[in-house]
């Protein structure tokens, strides 16, 4: 189409002005034939009766053009935003969801403002905020390079945190939580956001991140039984998920974290109550989490490329650096995502699982599965878990009780190309907070 839609209005109006214009000079532009030369001073009939003729068919074509614009006017409301509708319905514009930036003293904080930058639909919709902390001049040089593509803020309090003796190897994990919240508060309180998501600076997001955030915060606004939405999964190693699955996402009871979104309720809820360091491990608490989940994807939409953290590179050779990062761009926003409502998901999900058939942990170990999957692998104990888990190569930690990815105490991944659901026995009805 010539004409795009905003502007189909202009459109027909040109359309309706040019074909009049075009009659007008026809009518007047007339080449005179050899006979009405002569005759050109007193008009025949014959030419009267023309006029008439070319008049009547003007007004046949203004009537046929008033319809049409008549026609463009009537079905404004189908790519108008809505608040034109008439005064009854709300005004709805497009939702503003920024992203916070955690950034300290890495100047590799670059990788991850490039992405972000090189990825991002919309400067309006999504303006970038770098929360930087640490006073690291190296680090506020390049983010000062950016210029007013994104907002640098620097965290004011700069001073030493007193911590007792046995946690001053975690200072750092004090640092970070003074960070979160004094960044936090910028976002919803100073800046008044009503969403977030959150990003560290040694994160790299995928080409369908922003895409992807979009599509769930309408889900995150309207379902009580969500607080977040991640753009990480756990378990997102090459090799144990389903490539062909993209577009799958879950729901999951282990806050995941590392590129997630919130509302400002959820802020003003933990807030008040915010923990002193540890802050993820503190919301993977039932007195925070109450039973509520965050979305996930299958494939990741952000990839750690920080090493060298706070936590010392842990996870990270273990696990972390072989997270896949999803590469196909998934229009989510167009996606029927209805399957991740609560009550149906659950449904849907506890078949899914129960009805696929029990398998032994040997056989999937030996890879000697036979058909094609889903097949059930069943724990039934705080050790059993951990065992298969390490064994086959995923997380095996819990926090709370609750494993990494793990959705009512399922955990779903591929193992040699079939997906398997480590899965309690049925009847599952909580976790187990002794298990950690
Ligand atoms: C781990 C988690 C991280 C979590 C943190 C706190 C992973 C892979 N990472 O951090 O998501 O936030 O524990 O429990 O699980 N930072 C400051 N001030 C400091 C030091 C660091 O703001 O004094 C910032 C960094 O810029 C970064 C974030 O805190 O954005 C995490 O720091 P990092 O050094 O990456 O620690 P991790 O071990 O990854
Ligand atoms: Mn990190």
């Amino acid at each position: 189409m010539i004409c795009k839609r905003s502007s189909v209005i202009f459109c027909g109006a040109f359309l309706f002005i040019t074909w009049n214009a075009i009659l007008v000079l026809l009518l007047w532009g007339r080449p005179p034939s050899g006979q009405e030369q002569k005759e050109a001073e007193r008009p025949s009939i014959d030419i009267v009766d023309g006029v008439l003729r070319i008049v009547d068919s003007i007004e046949a074509e203004l009537e046929v053009q008033k319809k049409t614009l008549l026609q463009i006017q009537n079905h404004q409301s189908l790519w108008e935003p809505s608040d034109r509708n008439g005064p009854k319905a709300a005004p709805t514009r497009p939702p503003v969801i920024p992203i916070l930036v955690i950034a300290c003293n890495r100047v590799t904080v670059k990788r991850c403002l490039d992405k972000l930058l090189q990825h991002r639909p919309s400067e309006e919709l999504h303006p970038i905020i770098v929360s930087q902390d640490c006073g690291h001049a190296e680090t506020a040089e390049v983010i000062r390079s950016y210029g007013n593509n994104i907002t640098h803020l620097k965290q004011p309090d700069l001073s030493d945190i007193q911590v007792r003796p046995e946690h001053k190897k975690f200072k750092g994990y004090y640092k970070i939580s003074r960070h979160y919240h004094w960044a936090l508060n910028q976002v919803f309180k100073t800046l008044s956001h009503s969403s977030v998501v959150v990003v560290e600076d040694d994160l790299e997001v995928a080409p369908d991140f922003f895409e992807y955030f979009r599509a769930l915060l309408p889900f995150l606004k309207s379902d009580p039984s969500l607080w977040c939405a991640s753009a990480w999964n756990d378990n997102g190693r090459d090799g144990y998920v389903d490539p062909g699955k993209a577009d799958l996402l879950y729901r999951t009871d282990f806050f995941p974290g590392l590129g997630w979104m919130l509302l400002r309720e959820v802020w003003e809820e933990l807030e008040p109550k915010w923990p002193d360091a540890f802050w993820d491990d503190w919301m993977r608490q039932p007195e925070q989490r109450r039973n509520r989940a965050c979305i996930r994807p299958e494939i990741s939409r952000t990839l750690t490329f920080g090493r060298q953290g706070v936590s010392l590179g842990q996870f990270f050779d273990k696990y972390l650096r072989y997270i896949k990062l999803n590469t196909e761009f998934v229009p989510f926003t167009k996606l029927d995502l209805s399957y991740l409502k609560e009550e149906m998901y659950r449904e849907n999900f506890e078949k899914e699982v129960y009805n696929a058939p029990v398998v032994r942990y040997e056989d999937v170990k030996q890879g000697q599965l036979k058909g094609p999957g889903p097949f059930r692998l069943q724990y039934s104990s705080k050790d059993s878990f951990k065992m298969m888990a390490k064994n086959l190569g995923i997380m095996d930690d819990l926090k709370s009780g609750v494993p990494r990815a793990g959705y009512r105490g399922v955990v779903s991944f591929i193992s040699r190309g079939r997906r398997i659901y480590l899965a309690p026995p049925p009847g599952w009805t909580q976790y187990d907070l002794s298990w950690s």
